[in-house]
Parts: structure tokens; C-alpha cells; sequence
């Protein structure tokens, strides 16, 4: 038999590339059998899971192996870090951030601001003793973005600013405090305070109910897309993607469309909270299967946007999944739907996943390969000139036959040379193609230890 460790062990290493160095494998191949880590590498896309205070070195060495993203499930929610105003307790935060620095993982600031749950327990009742209870609310709010952002900013790539604005089910904003307190101008002020606090991070609205065609989900889209026109500094639109038990699932289309609809604001958008509760499988003959096949369709749909960029799925395993333990979607328990069972051993929904990542990967042969069509193209343009355009033009073929034979190692050695060669042309087309150029070589590692 075969212990816990041991299987730990195994899972890890059967879908492992070695972490630094130059790949083994061309992911966008469908026989590759990547990591979604290394696919969603060469795909250029974010996929994460949520961490968080339970997991362990075991869940730990699971998100480094196979993810490039993160988000902390509760532990930099307002309340979560500071269950009274001002009484902060960094721990779980730290440990996190410190965590995704060290494993390579893009880390989701999640949230700043967000008044419908988790928040600290006296806050309302101070805003409510003060003489002035817009401007105390105000105060608090600047002094705790001041707070995180000081703190992460380093290791939050974007931040949730506000979390969930909006109603239920309405898209009208949600009665909550912030809202009650300082009115619909909250929205903009956060981020605008949040743009000045941390000026390289990306600021995102996050809302939830977007997954059915809605009043809801045009009213997120309309407000969103009149602020950024006022200037307001919002970069992205989260979706958070709860396929929640109990109530009807989107269907594919229904889903597709709903995502078009907040693309069509313009910003980028990332899938930020994905779950898919097997409830809805449950008479399926292989659930599981099943289950795999809408989480495909799901990602999918973002992979087909060229602005969706991005994938959180709501937790690493079954066994921890919120849906178990939220009213009234624990009534539905075991939802079951996450990528990774009990034992962390990857579901079929997890290569769903990574199959759909890989429709956004393009083969390294091929890359090389219209690498070259183009320079020859813009030679003949005269977009790039210079003896050494000929060689360039050389050596990517050469790179080309490599990467065709799995001569990875090779392949970085000819396209070294071509960036030299490249660097030595003039013209117009010089810095796009060597632009190019460098990304296909940090995507083979030619240059990591
Ligand atoms: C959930 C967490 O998963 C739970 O552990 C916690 O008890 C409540 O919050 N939308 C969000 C997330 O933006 O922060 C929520 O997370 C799920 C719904």
C-alpha cells in the first residue's frame, strides 16, 4: 500500500517539468501531458486556486506544482485580518504572500473593500457613533487600503478593490454599509484611493450572479463602463463563476454570452471565483465525467475571449469547498466541485482544465516557424535590413527543425543567435520581431538556471 506522502509524491512528480530551466515538453501538443501550471505558462494565462490557514506543505507543494496563480480564500478580507477595526493580525496574510512570491504565483489582493460579508465585527457600530458617520467610515476605509496595500503591494499583482457592489439578484447597488453610508460615489472613490496607494497593481471589480443573462449582469457592465469613461481607475472586470447547487445551470451558451457581454466593456476580464458543485451531475451516469466536460466549456469560454486572461478556481480540494458549509448550498453536500478530490489527487476536471488552457498555446515549432515567414516578409517590406537579417532568417529555421524534433535545448542555442543576428539589423520591424522573439524564449526557459 502506498502512504498518503508517498501518493503526495507521485502526483506531484508524474506532471512536474523541472521548475527552472528549459522545457521538456511543447504544451500546446495535445500528447504533452503539462502540468496546468506549465500549460497555462506556455498560454501566456493566470490560472490559480484559493489557499487557505489548513493547508499544509502537502496542498502547498499541489498549488506550486500545478498552478501560477493565487488567492487567499479569506485571509486579507477586511474582517478575516482585522476581526476589530485597527486590530490587525498579519499571520495568514504574511505566510500567503510570502508563499506565492516564493512558488512563482501571481497573487489576487481579494478585496479591499466589501460589505456583504467578513467584515470587522464593531466596524458598523463605530461608524454609527460617530458624529459624522460618512466621513469616520471614510477615514476607516483609507486608513485600511493604506494598510493592505502598504503591507502587499510588493506581492499583489491586482487588487479586488470593491467585492460584490451590487444586489443579489438586481442591479441595483447592494444596501450594505459602504453603500448606506457614502452612497453609489464609494464605488469610484476606492479606486481611485487604491490607483494613488498602490500605482503598479491592477484594480479589479469582482461581482457574482453574472452567469445567467440579467438586469444584474447589463447593470455591472453599464456602471462599469460609465465610470471608466468618467476616468475612474478600474482595469478589469472579475466574473466570479460560482455554478452554485440547487439553482439551474447556465447553460454553455447562456454562459458564453453572459461573458461577452462584461468583454464588451473593453477591460480584461479573468474567471475569479470558478466552482462547479456536482449537484447538477448527479444523475449522470459518470458525474465526474460530466462535471469535467461543463468545467471545459467554462474555461473554454474565457480562452475563446481574447480579453479573458485569466482563471481562479474556488479552492484546491473537495473536501474543503465553501459550497459545503455556506446555507442553502450545504444542503446539496458533498458538492464535490473542485479539481482535486479529498486525497489531492487531480479529477477529471482538472485535465478538462488544462485541455481547454492549451487551446491558448501555440506550439513552439510554430511559433519559430512564423517567426521566420515574418521576417522574410519584412525584409522584403524593407521593415528590416542589414546582412544579418539572412542569418536570422537561418538560424529560426534551424530552431524550427529542432523544436519539431523535441530539440528544446537546441532549439534556445539557434534562437540565441537569432536574437544576436536581430539585434545587429536596422528598420522599422526590428523591435516587434525581437519582441517576439524573446517571448518564445522565455517561454522554451532558454535563459532560467
Ligand atoms: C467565501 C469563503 O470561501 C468562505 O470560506 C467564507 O466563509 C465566506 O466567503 N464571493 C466572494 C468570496 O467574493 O470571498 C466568498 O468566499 C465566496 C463568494
Amino acid at each position: 500500500m502506498l502512504g498518503r506522502p508517498t501518493l503526495l509524491f507521485l502526483i506531484a512528480c508524474c506532471f512536474v517539468s523541472p521548475a527552472h530551466g528549459v522545457v521538456t515538453r511543447d504544451c500546446a501538443l495535445p500528447a504533452s501531458d503539462c502540468t496546468i501550471r506549465d500549460t497555462a505558462r506556455q498560454a501566456h494565462v493566470h490560472v490559480g486556486v484559493t489557499t487557505n490557514r489548513a493547508h499544509g506543505p502537502a496542498e502547498r507543494a499541489v498549488i506550486a506544482t500545478h498552478f501560477n496563480a493565487l488567492t487567499a480564500e479569506n485571509a486579507m478580507k477586511w474582517g478575516a485580518i482585522a476581526p476589530t477595526v485597527g486590530n490587525y493580525d498579519f499571520t495568514d496574510a504574511d505566510a500567503i504572500a510570502d508563499f506565492a512570491a516564493s512558488a512563482g504565483l501571481r497573487l489576487r489582493g481579494h478585496t479591499l473593500v466589501w460589505g456583504r460579508l467578513q467584515l470587522p465585527t464593531d466596524l458598523a457600530a463605530q461608524v454609527g457613533a460617530a458624529a459624522d458617520p460618512a466621513a469616520r467610515l471614510r477615514a476607516l476605509v483609507a486608513e485600511h487600503m493604506a494598510t493592505m496595500t502598504g503591507r502587499y503591494g510588493d506581492r499583489v499583482a491586482l487588487w479586488d478593490v470593491v467585492n460584490e457592489p451590487l444586489d443579489v439578484f438586481t442591479d441595483a447597488f447592494d444596501p450594505n454599509l459602504f453603500f448606506q453610508t457614502l452612497g453609489d460615489g464609494y464605488l469610484a472613490d476606492a479606486f481611485t484611493l487604491a490607483r494613488a496607494l498602490d500605482s503598479d497593481a491592477e484594480l479589479f471589480v469582482n461581482e457574482f450572479a453574472l452567469t445567467y443573462p440579467s438586469a444584474k449582469l447589463a447593470g455591472l457592465a453599464r456602471r462599469v463602463a460609465d465610470l471608466v469613461a468618467m476616468g475612474v481607475p478600474i482595469d478589469g472586470i472579475g466574473v466570479q463563476a460560482h455554478v452554485f447547487p440547487l439553482l439551474p445551470l447556465p447553460s454553455r451558451e447562456s454562459f458564453r454570452a453572459t461573458l461577452q457581454t462584461v468583454a464588451d466593456v473593453g477591460l480584461p476580464i479573468e474567471l475569479t471565483e470558478l466552482d462547479v458543485s456536482i449537484w447538477h451531475f448527479r444523475n449522470e451516469p459518470d458525474p465526474l465525467a460530466a462535471q469535467a466536460a461543463y468545467y471545459g466549456d467554462l474555461v473554454g469560454a474565457c480562452m475563446a475571449i481574447p480579453q479573458c486572461r485569466a482563471v481562479t478556481v474556488w479552492g484546491l480540494a473537495d473536501s474543503e469547498s465553501w459550497l459545503d458549509h455556506m446555507a442553502p448550498f450545504d444542503a446539496a453536500a458533498p458538492n464535490a466541485p473542485l479539481l482535486f478530490d479529498a486525497h489531492l489527487a487531480p479529477k477529471p476536471a482538472y485535465f478538462a482544465v488544462r485541455d481547454a488552457i492549451r487551446t491558448r498555446a501555440v506550439p513552439f515549432r510554430q511559433q519559430a516557424a512564423t517567426l521566420r515567414l515574418d521576417v522574410r516578409a519584412a525584409r522584403r517590406r524593407g521593415a528590416i535590413h542589414g546582412d544579418a537579417v539572412r542569418i536570422v532568417g537561418r538560424t529560426l529555421g534551424r530552431a524550427k527543425r529542432s523544436l519539431g524534433r523535441g530539440g528544446f535545448a537546441d532549439a534556445c542555442t539557434h534562437l540565441a543567435g537569432a536574437a544576436d543576428a536581430l539585434a545587429l539589423a536596422t528598420g522599422s520591424d526590428v523591435a516587434p520581431l525581437a519582441a517576439r522573439l524573446a517571448t518564445l524564449r522565455a517561454d522554451l526557459r532558454c535563459d532560467e538556471p
